[in-house]
């Protein structure tokens, strides 16, 4: 009885075969199934793990597993206690989905729970490499929006999230990570620069120092550059020591919706308190790169 992690997310894109020379061609996920206006994609086996959906850019939706339809109920339940609409489906979307749970958050993005197949749970993410640059599943996801992080991040642990880090600048709310697994964070939400603006990153798992290396040439190879990193998250506290120390490494799609490359995430006990920290904005820096100091201007100010 519990979330996971993320399962799935659908990302719009604005030209779906010039989506897949990113996707498919540069990191290597496999095409499952494909028509007019959406692809579904997997890492590894034959679940979707990301749609790519005919649009503009930015994210459509995103969905994290649970065990059984005992947890849709039970959330189904709090939603309708909370006043919040909300759908059940058959979870015939995609390759992969059992049934599901559908609502929109505070800050409107359409998120969704559903069950995995008998063969397979929903959310668990595996991180291993099969010794390739490719990704071998999705990790966690970092949205953007104009409401307050603490309303979300209130919201999210109504529905049985746990709040992990959350970080604010100059006072102010700057955003906010939680947990629905053991580790560091599976969902995180910032105040938007742009108002437009609905996704920071989606997160693929990376496996170790030796993965990063790989897609590190993979990217050099067919012309591409990394936005930011590799690197480590520092949360101004140094390696585990706290939350929000995970390594990563950003790049673009096509589009301008970033993904990150996620590794090495600490694991909590559910116990484990939130971390508060309160931060200066020229200490963004050293916060967000524990190994040097050459943050992106643009990770702070682009999103999709
Ligand atoms: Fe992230």
């Amino acid at each position: 009885m519990a979330i996971n992690r993320i399962d799935h997310a659908a990302i719009y894109v604005s030209d779906l075969e010039k989506a897949l020379t990113w996707y498919r061609d540069v990191l290597s996920l496999n095409v499952l199934s494909q028509d007019k206006k959406r692809i579904h994609l997997a890492c590894r086996d034959d679940a979707a793990d990301l749609t790519l959906v005919l649009g503009n850019r930015s994210v459509d939706n995103f969905t994290f597993g649970v065990d059984d339809e005992e947890d849709l109920t039970r959330v189904a339940r709090i939603l309708t206690d909370e006043g919040v609409a909300h759908e059940r489906h058959s979870g015939d979307s995609r390759p992969g989905e059992g049934a599901a749970l559908c609502f929109a958050l505070p800050s409107g993005h359409r998120m969704r729970l559903a069950t995995g197949t008998k063969t397979r749970r929903a959310g668990i993410s595996d991180f291993a490499s099969d010794g390739s640059h490719a990704p071998g599943d999705m990790d966690h996801i970092n949205l953007l929006g104009e409401v307050s992080p603490v309303v979300m991040r209130d919201f999210l642990v109504k529905i049985g999230f746990k709040s992990s880090l959350n970080i604010s600048v100059n006072g102010e709310p700057g955003g906010v990570w939680l947990r629905g697994s053991d580790y560091d964070h599976d969902i995180a939400y910032m105040r938007g620069v742009n108002p437009k603006d609905r996704l920071h990153h989606v997160a693929f798992a990376a496996e170790d120092g030796n993965h990063y290396f790989r897609l590190s040439d993979r990217l050099m190879d067919t012309g591409h550059r990394w936005e930011f990193g590799p690197g480590r998250h520092n949360a101004g506290l140094g390696k585990s020591t706290g939350f929000g120390t995970n390594n990563y490494a950003y790049a673009f799609d096509p589009f301008g919706n970033r993904n990150e490359f996620s590794s090495g995430m600490e694991q909590f006990a559910p116990d484990t308190p939130p971390l508060y920290t309160d931060i200066r904005p020229e200490q963004m820096p050293d916060v967000m790169n524990g190994w040097g100091y050459e943050m992106a201007e643009t990770f702070m100010t682009t999103g999709s």
